[in-house]
């Protein structure tokens, strides 16, 4: 009976905090009717009033007593249980009376009345009764339906706000937001109303295991105390909290806001449970669409790591594998910034990094270099065993700001060593914002493992290749300089030739291999010389046809000589073709244009610069000026004039010659007149002389 009376007290507090505007649930508003009339007791009197009019020879106010009682047992269906009692609670005087009446005529007049009435009452309490359920048979219906209606939908977040939507709409709803259980327990909210909501919820005691223990709902009052929340922002004092399960799992948590009426607690008993069922579905299409996700994420995974291992194989160029491991983590992984650190002597550089905002990315550059003692005491020893290890980022100050990373909601962060030759030679640090689930964070690893065995071999390949590099190179040049003690005038000739090509393959963009091969080429380009007699190579006047036909011999026997070796195959249309011309009367094939290899072009214009800037036994070196005005003119016709424009430009910017040079000033004072002419006696004229 209390219980009645305070549900009729609730309806009636409920009515009166209503929000003006708010949508009108017709479950909870009986319009134009007194809310107190729906205690037992309220509808009792007036029914018991209707009884008295009639019985008086009245009317009585049927229509009015009906619709109450139809309001009555459409808000709460079980209530229909006390429809015997009211009756009899409204008969009670009347049968009393009838007791005492005279006549069987009155008392059968008495049984009429009442008999009608009660036929009216039943009726009324029916068809609320009625209604209601239909109205439950037909959300149920959407609920059943709801999984089918979503099946497209894919991407678990668009899932998670339809279905709020969905719900929100269902029961009339201020408000609902989707919340996801994290590792650490707490319940962080991921869609829909999220204002009020600004921290995670932390469940504690009692409440706690009633939730994620025995799955069952908790109310505002149960979430103030155990979590501190006040629900406040439009959330209402009796919101309630209904668990996500799957397979008896919590894994996340609805939480509704206010009926546009009742409290959760007094009347809605029934939209609980439909919230309940609700919750249950969704929670299925969300794990379905989570699962579908984590499929994708494996395939992309995997084509990544594909990708990288096809990386690793293909270029030997360290900072690109950097590049694209720390990329590929922010793309495939929940990982918000990756960035990568090399070894460098005894302190750690960052070398490549991905997902930064500015303000980060700006600290990494000012910070530079960094030791492991800067990681903290556990971060530094599992990092020198070759371990990974998860820190908070208050650990992590000597990597980047703590309260800079926490602003941005990175509490920790992944340190992946990369490992050569048994050595610690870098790390992989991996941030993101929020803490990962579980099973995210093991993913995280596990593809951050396989990203650092890359790295780690693209390392040990980078260095292993350096050490040949190193040795072939050096074997390089000791051929080099076999030629330079025959012909001492080129003395550094091919050393200053190679930096000057190699400066205009840098302004050209071309790759590291590339670059390579013109390093290989130009320091080798005039080794056929070695066959040359140096009486001619060193000859102060002007060549006969013959000693320059023996000249022009050079690149073939170069060609000849350098076709043996294994390392040099590369190479070797460059050495083969540097003295072809753009117009096509150059040797040994007289390619023309774009037919002759590009590094050849580079080549020709390094070795023609080169030479007309030294001295010579037939002349003394051109000044800048001059060599200049001789590219420029040769350009189209010697040279490539693209090469020849990439050149000057560097010149310009070098504000002169980038090798410096005593500038003697004689101009073409000395030996064998003008620096051109002495291609002459082979036909087509050379900048530079390189007929020799
Ligand atoms: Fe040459």
């Amino acid at each position: 009976m209390a219980n009645e009376l305070a549900r009729g007290m609730a309806w009636g507090t409920g009515m009166e905090t209503r929000v003006a505007g708010a949508p009108e649930s017709t479950m909870f508003h009986p319009v134009g009717m007194s809310p107190s009339g729906l205690a037992p007791e309220v509808l009792a009197s007036r029914y018991r009033e209707l009884l008295k009019e009639r019985l008086d020879g009245g009317e009585g106010h049927a229509e009015e007593l009906a619709a109450l009682a139809e309001e009555w047992a459409r808000r709460d269906p079980l209530a229909v249980e006390q429809v015997d009692g009211i009756i009899a609670r409204a008969e009670a005087p009347f049968r009393e009376e009838m007791g005492t009446a005279s006549t069987a005529e009155d008392r059968w007049r008495v049984e009429v009345v009442l008999l009608e009435a009660r036929t009216l009452f039943m009726e009324a309490c029916l068809r609320g009764r009625e209604r209601r359920l239909r109205d439950l048979a037909d959300k149920w219906r959407q609920i059943e339906d709801f999984p089918d209606t979503l099946a497209a939908v894919v991407d678990p977040g668009t899932l998670a706000r339809a279905g709020l939507e969905r719900l929100k709409g269902l029961l009339g709803l201020r408000k609902a937001a989707l919340l996801e259980l994290d590792r650490n327990g707490h319940l962080v909210p991921v869609a829909g109303d999220t204002d009020g909501l600004e921290e995670p919820l932390r469940l504690s005691g009692e409440a706690s295991g009633v939730f994620l223990g025995k799955r069952k709902a908790l109310y505002a009052d149960e979430l103030r105390e155990s979590c501190a929340w006040e629900p406040g922002k439009g959330w209402g004092g009796d919101a309630v909290l209904v668990p996500l399960t799957v397979r008896k799992r919590v894994i996340g948590a609805l939480l509704l806001g206010t009926l546009t009426g009742d409290g959760w607690e007094e009347q809605a008993y029934l939209e609980l449970e439909t919230a309940e069922a609700f919750a249950e579905r969704l929670a299925v299409a969300l794990e379905n669409a989570r699962l579908h996700e984590r499929e994708q994420r494996k395939i992309r995974e995997t084509l990544a790591l594909l990708e990288m291992a096809r990386v690793v194989g293909s270029t030997l160029d360290l900072e690109e594998i950097l590049r694209r491991v720390v990329e590929m983590m922010v793309d495939v992984c929940p990982v918000t910034m990756c960035l990568a650190y090399l070894a460098e002597g005894n302190a750690f550089r960052p070398r490549a990094w991905a997902g930064f905002i500015e303000e980060l990315a700006g600290e990494l550059e000012r910070r530079g270099d960094l030791t492991l003692e800067d990681l903290g005491a556990e971060a530094k020893r599992a990092l020198e065993e070759g371990r990974a290890v998860t820190r908070p980022v208050e650990e992590l100050g000597g990597l980047l700001p703590g309260d800079v990373l926490a602003e941005h909601g990175v509490s920790e962060a992944l340190l992946q060593p990369l490992r050569a030759k048994g050595r610690t030679v870098g790390f992989l640090a991996l941030f993101h914002a929020g803490l990962p689930s579980e099973e995210e964070a093991w993913e995280e690893e596990r593809l951050a493992e396989a990203a650092a065995a890359q790295a780690s071999l693209a390392v040990e390949n980078a260095s292993l290749y350096a050490d040949i590099e190193r040795s072939y190179f050096s074997t390089v040049q000791a051929l080099a300089k076999a030629i330079e003690v025959k012909d001492p005038y080129t003395r550094g000739h091919s050393e200053r030739v190679t930096t000057y090509a190699l400066m205009i393959a840098e302004a050209m963009g071309l790759d590291e291999r590339e670059r390579q091969k013109l390093k290989y080429a130009a320091t080798l380009h005039d080794i056929g010389k070695i066959g040359i007699a140096g009486r001619v190579l060193n000859k102060p006047g002007s060549l006969t046809e013959e000693e320059y036909t023996h000249v022009k011999t050079h690149p073939l026997l170069g060609d000849s000589i350098v076709e043996p070796v294994e390392f040099l195959q590369e190479p070797r249309p460059i050495i083969l073709h540097h003295h072809e011309r753009y117009d096509g009367n150059g040797y040994p094939d007289g390619l023309r244009g774009e037919d002759i290899p590009l590094c050849a072009r580079i080549l020709s214009v390094a070795d023609a610069f080169e030479a007309m800037r030294s001295d010579r036994p037939y002349r003394k070196a051109l000044p800048l000026e001059e060599a200049r005005r001789e590219l420029v003119r040769n350009a189209g016709s010697q040279f490539d004039p693209r090469v020849v424009e990439v050149f000057l430009g560097i010149l310009d910017r070098h504000g002169g010659d980038p090798i410096p040079r005593e500038e003697g000033g004689e101009g073409l004072a000395g030996g064998g007149g003008p620096a051109v002419a002495r291609g002459e006696a082979g036909g087509a004229r050379e900048a530079g002389g390189m007929g020799r």
